[in-house]
């Protein structure tokens, strides 16, 4: 999610005309809270286990099995990763308990949608996609390979483009084509110098959505909008949501706290049915999300989809180095943290000792470094001296950053890149969403949307819908 700011509470404003009362069902129940040393236990499971092709899905509800082999101290990401054990599909198919009714956007509550129908959305028209998943542009993370896995396996694939040069975007698009005539998007920041260049590339190659970290001045929307490029930010706010609907936007991601990279402070249960509520575009679900469960429940709180960084990031398709995919995989769910330590903007990241010591740094001891990660991403995004000042004017007026901010808005990109792509852990920051707690496997982009599928069919059919 963007660096922008959020407030936590947004001034209160007119609401959309309340839904219909929904059934009081039982919702599902919190999480057990979890001691350092859990015990061994069987699934509790919500999920259906109908048509399970490969392996059981990871379930969300109890503690990981693999957590089980953990010791009462919690290892750091600098740790060499323990192997886990398989993950064991729950024996007994446990009734799933959520309200059938609210799988359908309100409106159409009182007329029953075939299961089919009610995970064809929305933003499956808009995009010309088969599913309504989204994989997330991630700094480093979403390049050609990820993207065109899930644009060809029938989501939506989205490039990540504010860490990319403006060559590398050409590239990538043109990989990205080469291997899947499907839809597809590019992730950019509004703010960077190049950013209109930047558009009529996406116009040019008529790539079908534009998605945004933080909200895109009304120049930006127009443009794309009147050549038929889809608009999509991320935010985290509801009145950041009806703002960019204001301005023209197709539909909006709303990102819940649990949610990687920047993120707000209003988790997605909360975040995700007050945003649908006040606007009428379609409202993409992202923070916590990796499964058919997931997507059900997403869509009865009013989304039209999910989007996932972190679940896709841990995936065979990912170019993500295999020993850090591996530390991803096991931390647990109360392993990450949300920090501004990283470049003044709470960011949720995977606690190491280098968050650590950055936590504890004195912020005069910070700004030589950030200043140094500055310049270093002024080489690697190919941007000249002039073209960082104006960026960071843009930032500056944009956002109301200090230079210290600013310069320190650079420590992010840069040290997400060290552990991403250059595999230095122990130099780097490991973005993620909460998820990652629960996540044990990584399969391939096709099996995993496969199985997000035939499991929220079965959740669907479990609930009678
Ligand atoms: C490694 C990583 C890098 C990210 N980089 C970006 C980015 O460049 N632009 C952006 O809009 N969001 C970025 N995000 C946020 C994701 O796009 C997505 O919104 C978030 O991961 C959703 O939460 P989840 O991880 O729980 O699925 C990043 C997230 C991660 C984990």
């Amino acid at each position: 999610m963007s660096a922008q700011k959020r407030t936590t509470k947004p001034p209160a404003k007119k609401r959309k005309p309340a839904a219909p009362k929904k059934r009081k069902s039982a919702a599902p129940k919190a999480k057990p809270k979890r001691t350092t040393k859990a015990p061994a236990k069987k699934r509790a499971s919500a999920a259906p286990k109908a048509k399970r092709t490969t392996k059981a899905p990871a379930r969300s509800e109890a503690p990981k099995a693999k957590r089980t082999q953990k010791t009462t101290r919690k290892k750091r990401a600098s740790v060499a990763p323990k192997a886990k054990p398989k993950a064991k599909a729950p024996k007994s198919k446990p009734r799933v308990r959520v309200a059938a009714a609210q799988a359908t956007k309100a409106t159409n509550a009182t007329k029953p949608k075939t299961t089919k129908s009610a995970l064809h959305t929305r933003i499956c028209d808009m995009f010309g996609i088969d599913y309504p998943i989204i994989q997330t542009g991630m700094g480093w993370v979403s390049g050609a390979s990820l993207t065109s896995a899930t644009s060809g396996a029938g989501g939506l694939g989205i490039l990540a483009a504010a860490t990319m040069t403006f060559r590398e975007l050409q590239e990538s698009i043109a990989k990205v084509k080469s291997r899947t005539d499907k839809p597809f998007g590019v992730n950019m920041r509004a703010d960077q110098s190049d950013i209109m260049k930047r558009v009529e590339l996406l116009i040019h190659e008529k790539v079908k959505v534009a998605s945004f970290a933080q909200a895109p001045g009304e120049r930006v929307i127009k443009t794309l909008k009147d050549a038929g490029v889809l608009t999509m930010p991320t935010i985290g706010a509801r009145r950041h949501a009806e703002k960019v609907q204001a301005w023209g936007v197709d539909a909006v991601i709303a990102q819940g706290q649990e949610g990687g990279g920047h993120t707000g402070q209003i988790p997605t249960s909360i975040l995700l049915p007050d945003v649908s509520a006040a606007v009428d575009i379609p409202v993409v679900g992202a923070g916590g999300f990796r499964d058919g469960r997931g997507l059900v429940a997403a869509l009865s709180l009013g989304g039209a989809g999910i989007a996932m960084g972190t679940r896709f990031l841990l995936t065979k398709e990912s170019q993500v180095p295999e020993h850090v995919k591996r530390i991803y995989l096991d931390t647990k769910a109360n392993g990450t943290v949300v920090t501004k330590a990283v470049d003044g903007y709470p960011q949720r990241v995977i606690r190491t000792l280098l968050i650590d010591q950055l936590e504890k740094a004195n912020p005069l001891t910070r700004f030589p470094r950030a200043a140094l990660n500055a310049l270093s991403l002024m080489r690697v995004t190919g941007t000249s001296l002039p073209e960082l000042l104006e960026e960071g004017l843009a930032m500056k007026q944009n956002q109301e950053l200090t230079w210290a901010q600013l310069a320190m808005a650079a420590n992010a990109p840069m040290l997400t890149k060290a552990s991403i792509v250059d595999g230095r852990v122990e130099a780097g920051i490991l973005p993620t969403g909460q998820i990652t707690g629960v996540i044990d496997e990584i399969p391939s982009v096709a099996e995993l949307l496969r199985r997000i599928m035939t499991e929220a069919e079965a959740t669907l059919e479990g609930l009678g819908a």
